[in-house]
Formats: C-alpha cells, sequence, structure tokens
C-alpha cells in the first residue's frame, strides 16, 4: 500500500511538470517558439508586428509587409518556405537555422500578421 502510495505521488508530480511545460508561451511551446525565433531573426527587417520596413538601399525592395492582405494572397506556403531557406534579394537565406517543423511554424507565423485571416 505504502508502495502504491509513492508511486501515485510521482505519477501525479509527472502529470503536474508536463502540463506546466504545455502551458502557451512556455518554452516547448512551438508557436510561442516561432514567435521569438522571428522576432529575433527577422523582425529586424520585417518588424515585429510584419509590416516590413525600409529598403536597405534606394532602389532594393523592401522587405516585406506581411500584413498586406494581397501579398498574402499572392504567395503559398511553399513559396515562403522558399524565400526563408533560400533567400531573395536582399534578405539572407535561413536555411540552415530551421529544422523542417520550425519552418512550418515560421510560415504559420508569417500567415498570422495576414488581416484578412
Ligand atoms: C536583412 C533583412 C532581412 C532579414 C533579416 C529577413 N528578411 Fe525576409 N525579406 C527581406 C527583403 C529585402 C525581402 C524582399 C526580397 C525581394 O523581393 O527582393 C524579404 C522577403 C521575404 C519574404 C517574401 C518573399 C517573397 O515571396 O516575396 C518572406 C516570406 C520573408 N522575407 C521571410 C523572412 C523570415 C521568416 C525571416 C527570418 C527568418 C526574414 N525574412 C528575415 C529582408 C530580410
Amino acid at each position: 500500500m505504502r508502495v502504491l502510495t509513492k508511486i501515485f505521488a510521482i505519477g501525479t508530480m509527472a502529470f503536474a511538470l508536463a502540463g506546466a511545460a504545455c502551458k502557451g508561451g512556455a518554452p516547448g511551446d512551438p508557436r510561442a517558439e516561432a514567435k521569438e525565433r522571428y522576432d529575433s531573426a527577422c523582425g529586424k527587417c520585417h518588424g515585429r508586428d510584419g509590416r516590413g520596413g525600409v529598403p536597405s538601399a534606394e532602389g532594393l525592395a523592401p522587405p516585406r509587409n506581411f500584413a498586406d492582405a494581397t501579398f498574402q494572397a499572392s504567395r503559398t506556403d511553399a513559396q515562403l518556405r522558399d524565400a526563408v531557406v533560400n533567400g531573395k534579394g536582399q534578405m539572407p537565406p535561413f536555411g540552415k537555422l530551421f529544422d523542417e517543423p520550425q519552418l512550418t511554424e515560421i510560415v504559420a507565423h508569417i500567415r498570422s500578421f495576414n488581416p484578412k485571416k
């Protein structure tokens, strides 16, 4: 009986810990992690709010405005992913920085800026 109580206590603790790790915003949450990655790697050019920025030099394409519904409608997920992996114009490639699941989450994060969503 004693042993059973102990096992039960350990089980309850493990459950509580797992629950804490799954809470929104906590480390281990893929959506929150994607936002953090975006903010640090992409935000300086595209803005943390996704609204784009100024071109790095006159005559060059500005970083895309992800809050523009027309832009969002003009690209497939595969095209967004491709731009992140291989870079585009003035944008450096990020293919080595993210693995497959992370790329999927980054694309989902770009989509979350779409005002028509
Ligand atoms: C050094 C500034 C810079 C950084 C950092 C940057 N980008 Fe960009 N990004 C640009 C520019 C400039 C363009 C426009 C490229 C063009 O069309 O010539 C662009 C375009 C894009 C596009 C659209 C491509 C298309 O189809 O037109 C996506 C998607 C994108 N960036 C995602 C990201 C993500 C995600 C990150 C972070 C992992 C990131 N960018 C980091 C400058 C940047």
